[in-house]
């Protein structure tokens, strides 16, 4: 049996190496700055592995040299420690080698530097800005046609951000309150948003996909959930998507749907109906939250979900469906319209 101190060092050892192992399996799932998805990152993680693996190397020899010193040259009954002072080679190399390595790391940085902060390259296809607030990102597109509103206003998401694959993509970056960071890991960055000073980066997807980004300075209660996901689509499909987002937000901002929502939450519909983010929370009727998105109204007695048929349902309901507990409220044709308009954006 091994004595206490050796099984106390090798107990501690273990538990080490079970946490290490745990939180690795954890971060597979999450964010990861060495599994580069882009340009960008993939400078930095490749800066990242050389540093490392020099790192391993000195630690290896250095260790290796300390070890067998340790014992080779130890003091001993009837042999003194061997001393050594005064040699010039070692000294000479063990402050010559990591000077040019430290200089070396240093000139490879600069070079990777000057290529990350390039923001303002001819080879930029794509200009958005990010605001950080407390506590959510909010992403304004180019004012280009295709992301022109109702009101004459331009596109803006939140916490997505979607650009398009292998375009170089500068992100302006602003904060309304306190400083944010933004980051997404395998895709570069990071650059801290600072309120008052304009600060910017570029980012470029290699492939289609979704990649998860967060907040990395310290913002507030919130600054954990201050998620973004960068959503990277084929070129082919960004103009569709661009035209769905712009039709949502028009959907949001359009005056009718404004008239239609406060028509319903003004009426005795809310006694019944629920619709998630309004005031509308009653238990009795079905919940009408994504009521365009369903097959049909009335427990399917009228299909599909459209303007014609939701007019002629709300106009007389026991008319359409003689069971039904909801009754003719006589309403005006004007209401009517009104709410089924809104009703058809609740998707
Ligand atoms: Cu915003 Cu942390």
């Amino acid at each position: 049996m091994f004595p206490v101190r050796i099984r106390v060092a090798l107990g501690v050892i273990t538990a080490l190496v079970i946490a290490l192992l745990s939180s690795t399996a954890a971060l597979a799932d999450g964010p990861w700055p060495n599994d580069p998805q882009g340009p960008q990152a993939k400078a930095i993680a490749d800066l990242y592995w050389i540093m490392f693996a020099a790192a391993v190397l000195v630690l290896a020899i250095v260790d290796g040299a300390l070890i067998y010193a340790g014992i080779k040259f130890r003091e001993r009954p009837g042999h003194v420690a061997k001393q050594f002072h005064g040699q010039n080679f070692l000294e000479l190399t063990w402050t010559v080698i990591p000077t040019l390595m430290v200089v070396s790391f240093s000139v490879l940085s600069w070079q990777k530097l000057d290529f990350i902060n390039n923001t303002r390259g001819g080879d930029v296809g794509m200009v958005v800005q990010a605001q950080g607030q407390q506590w959510q990102w909010t992403f304004s597109y180019p004012h280009e046609d295709r992301f022109k509103l109702l009101d004459g206003s331009y596109l803006q998401t939140s916490e997505e951000l979607h650009i398009t694959v292998g375009t170089k993509v500068r992100v302006e970056l602003s904060a309304k309150d306190v400083i944010h960071s933004f980051w997404i890991p395998s895709i570069g960055g990071k650059k801290d948003a600072v309120p008052g000073r304009a600060t910017e980066l570029w980012i470029q997807a290699d492939k289609p996909g979704t990649y998860k980004g967060q907040c990395l300075e310290f913002c507030g209660d919130g600054h954990a959930d201050m998620l973004i996901t960068l959503v990277a689509h084929p070129v082919s499909d960004y103009g569709a998507w661009a035209v769905q987002a712009v039709k949502d937000a028009n959907r949001l901002i359009d005056p009718l749907t404004k008239v239609g929502r406060d028509t319903f939450l003004s009426l005795a519909c809310v006694g019944c109906h629920t619709v998630k983010g309004t005031t509308a929370g009653g238990k009795i009727g079905p919940d009408l939250t994504h009521i365009a998105s369903q097959k049909g109204i009335a427990g399917g007695a009228l299909a599909p979900v459209n303007e014609e048929n939701l007019t002629r349902w709300i106009h007389n309901p026991p008319a359409v469906k003689p069971t039904t507990t909801m009754p003719n409220y006589n309403l005006s044709d004007q209401q009517v319209h009104d709410i089924v308009q809104w009703l058809l954006t609740l998707k």
